[in-house]
């Protein structure tokens, strides 16, 4: 039954009912009937001769189809590498789906094709999607016994590298019904450049900057030692992200920096190793502070710096020859005993550090303090 055929009848029947002065509708005409007036109704008609004959009516009122649209899980694919997942939704009562790819009905092959109607919405499930699967272009119906309701076009960017044989140049959209497919050119060429001068702690300045030679970076990111680069008081990202700058560098920020960089169709990355001169800091003094006589002794002077420190060492206040961090003694004779003083200097950053004094004692076995 047809909802004008429908309506005539309930017209008619609240007709009959009003000319019999009863109300037969619970709630009086149905002109404009909704999904809660199903149901079965039935109506006593009384002729003037007396006779009573009763109808019945089934009465369905189905929910127009309306709102069908195609909702995608990406808006960007890439061709061969992405799963495309259509999902195309409707309001309405009892409603079926159908796809059409131009013309044609869309039907699940089983393999990169696949389909599952659900009550109020169907899914397409276009594994390793080509450019070629959406230019039909890809629409849903909607339908129920009353009416049914297409989709606008379906659009999807799906991303390729430059086919084989085109020059790198081919970079283009190519806009079309219901897809738009973008040449993606892949990054070649990654580089960062930093700083070619000497790098001073509390002095200089670093800007890296991370550079392709061909293909649109989408993503970049910052990594140092393998961890997230972030900003501080003295580090600052450019706004497209493509540099950094340090001002000024402290000795924290030696290490390895790299940019990583993506589009959809590859990534690349380029490091950079930054070398900030700094140091000597405070210097130490370790080894023995009483040893037996003809026992070797080692004292070791430390000071953190890069480059590594040279060192001299002096006793009783005299310079002496040795100019490595450890000053040796092979066979400890009485005459050692003194006072050891050590100076660390970095030739590059142009400072020395404070010296730094150790006192040694050697004695005979009976007159060790541990003994
Ligand atoms: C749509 O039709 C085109 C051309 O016939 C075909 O190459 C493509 O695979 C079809 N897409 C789907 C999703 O069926
Ligand atoms: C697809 O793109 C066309 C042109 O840009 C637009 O008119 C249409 O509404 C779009 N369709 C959908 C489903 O987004
Ligand atoms: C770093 O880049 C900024 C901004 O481009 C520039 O002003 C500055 O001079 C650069 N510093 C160095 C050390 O190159
Ligand atoms: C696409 O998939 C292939 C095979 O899994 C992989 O080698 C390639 O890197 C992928 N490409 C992109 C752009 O993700
Ligand atoms: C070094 O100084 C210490 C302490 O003042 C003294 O005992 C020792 O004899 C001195 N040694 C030499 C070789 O001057
Ligand atoms: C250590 O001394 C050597 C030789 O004089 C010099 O070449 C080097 O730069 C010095 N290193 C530092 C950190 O001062
Ligand atoms: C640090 O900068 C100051 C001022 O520019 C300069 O005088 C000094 O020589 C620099 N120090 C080093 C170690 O380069
Ligand atoms: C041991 O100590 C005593 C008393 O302090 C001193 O007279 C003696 O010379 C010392 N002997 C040695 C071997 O150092």
């Amino acid at each position: 039954m047809d909802l004008f055929r429908l309506k005539s009848l309930l017209f008619l029947l609240f007709f009959i009912g009003r000319c019999r002065g009863q109300d037969i509708l619970p709630e009086g005409p149905l002109d404009a009937v909704k999904t809660k007036d199903s149901g079965d109704y039935s109506i006593n008609v009384i002729s003037a001769d007396g006779d009573t004959k009763t109808a019945e009516i089934k009465l369905r009122v189905l929910e127009p189809v309306s709102d069908v649209v195609i909702k995608s899980d990406l808006t960007e694919a890439i061709e061969h590498n992405s799963t495309v997942v259509l999902t195309c939704s409707a309001k309405g009562s009892l409603l079926t789906f159908t796809w059409t790819n131009g013309t044609t009905p869309i039907v699940a092959d089983g393999k990169r094709l696949t389909l599952k109607n659900e009550q109020m919405s169907s899914t397409l499930t276009i594994a390793g999607v080509l450019r070629s699967d959406l230019v039909g272009p890809i629409c849903c119906t909607a339908a129920n016994k009353l009416e049914k309701e297409k989709s606008a076009p379906f659009n999807l960017t799906v991303y390729y590298g430059p086919d084989e044989g085109q020059h790198a140049k081919t970079k283009r959209t190519i806009p079309s019904p219901g897809v738009s497919f973008g040449v993606m050119e892949p990054i070649t060429g990654a580089k960062m450049t930093g700083p070619v001068a000497t790098l001073i702690a509390g002095n200089s300045t670093a800007n890296l900057s991370c550079q392709v030679m061909t293909g649109t970076v989408k993503t970049r990111s910052w990594l140092k030692d393998g961890k997230p680069l972030s900003a501080n008081s003295r580090l600052v990202f450019a706004d497209d992200l493509s540099s950094i700058m340090i001002n000024p560098l402290q000795k924290e920020d030696n290490g390895v920096y790299q940019c990583q960089l993506i589009n959809p169709v590859t990534s690349a990355e380029a490091s950079y190793k930054m070398v900030v001169n700094y140091g000597p800091e405070p210097a130490t003094v370790t080894g023995e502070s009483e040893v037996e006589l003809d026992t070797k002794v080692t004292l070791t002077c430390s000071a953190a710096s890069v480059p590594p420190a040279n060192f001299t060492w002096k006793f009783n206040g005299t310079m002496t020859a040795v100019k490595t961090s450890q000053y040796i003694i092979d066979k400890a004779v009485y005459s050692n005993s003194g006072t050891y003083t050590c100076e660390a200097h970095n030739a590059v950053t142009g400072k020395t550090s404070k010296p730094v004094t150790h006192t040694l004692a050697v004695k005979g076995k009976r007159n060790l303090t541990s003994s």
